[in-house]
């Protein structure tokens, strides 16, 4: 216990918080290689141009819902602007995350061709795009574009092509299976292709909604893979903590970061009343 208590006055994390700031600010204060694995769900500067998204705070005759815009200031800079922002953060990434660990990054199309440009200036190399195939998405309205129906997820590691030796429990991998999805049978090697639905439980909007939610089961998958038990996520983009309370069920510790108040809020509740997978008297372990 004595030993387990110098431990954590020793760590110079603050552990399991979510820190209201500039990520890129934030970040730039904790010292290099702190974290296993990192989970960014970054603005996808959406709301700058024409791209809709679902809003189900409202209802519109004949569909069940609204097509809103997320319009946040946080999700509308200039492109120049947007690579900027996005170097600065990946670069932190990179110095912030051990070579031994990974990092998963969402996005779509929009955003998405930006960053994988920017992994490959910094010299950082993608393990795997992950399409996240999203069975539920709702019909496209104009009748001018496909219905969009997946997201893509970049898998990356900061260690070098030359020695890889960010973790990945292949073997976990293998043999998961989940009951929403049709393309993953247990003992199949998992694919790039995964099927989850975007709809949230009622337990996932107890406490607020986010425009930008993510379902938990999405963020699990990654973490059942390539996280082990004790480690510490990074979580740059808290928004309603999708992320940390993914980290905290599966007994892993988290660093978030987040501007919005009411969002830390929203996080703070999930947080509080979500089952911890970790026991009593784990903390951060040596390694960390
Ligand atoms: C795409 S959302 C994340 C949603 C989250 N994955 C969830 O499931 O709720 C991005 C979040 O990042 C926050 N944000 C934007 N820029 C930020 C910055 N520079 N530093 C910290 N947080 C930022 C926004 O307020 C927003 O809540």
């Amino acid at each position: 216990m004595t030993d387990t208590l110098e431990l954590e006055l020793e760590n110079p994390l603050p552990i399991d918080t979510i820190i209201k700031g500039n990520c890129i600010e934030e970040m730039k204060k904790l010292p290099s290689n702190s974290f296993d694995v990192a989970i960014i769900d970054p603005p996808y500067n959406l709301s700058s141009g024409g791209n809709w998204s679902w809003d189900n705070s409202e209802k519109l005759a004949g569909f069940g819902g609204n097509w809103s815009k997320v319009m946040e200031n946080w999700d509308n800079m200039p492109l120049i602007e947007y690579f900027n922002f996005c170097s600065a953060w990946i670069s932190e990434v990179k110095r912030l995350v051990k070579p031994t660990g990974s990092f998963w990054i969402h996005g779509t199309y929009h955003n998405i061709g930006i960053i994988n440009f920017i992994l490959q200036l910094q010299n950082i190399e993608i393990i795997n795009e992950i399409v996240w195939y999203k069975r539920n998405s709702f019909p496209n309205l104009s009748g001018r574009r496909l219905t969009a129906s997946h997201e893509t997820i970049l898998w990356g590691h900061t260690g070098t092509a030359k020695k890889r030796e960010y973790y990945f429990d292949y073997e976990k991998s293998k043999s998961l299976s989940f009951p929403e999805d049709n393309l993953k049978q247990a003992g199949k090697q998992m694919r790039t292709v995964w099927d989850v639905p975007n709809n949230k439980s009622k337990e996932e909007l107890a406490y607020g909604k986010h425009p930008t939610q993510k379902p938990i089961r999405l963020i699990k998958r990654m973490l059942d893979i390539s996280a082990k038990y004790g480690d510490t996520i990074l979580v740059p983009f808290v928004g309603s903590g999708t992320d940390c309370v993914a980290a905290k069920m599966n007994g892993l510790h988290y660093v978030g970061f987040e501007l919005e108040d009411k969002y830390i809020k929203i996080a703070n509740e999930r947080l509080k009343h979500c089952d911890n997978g970790l026991t009593l008297f784990d903390s951060v372990s040596e390694e960390n």
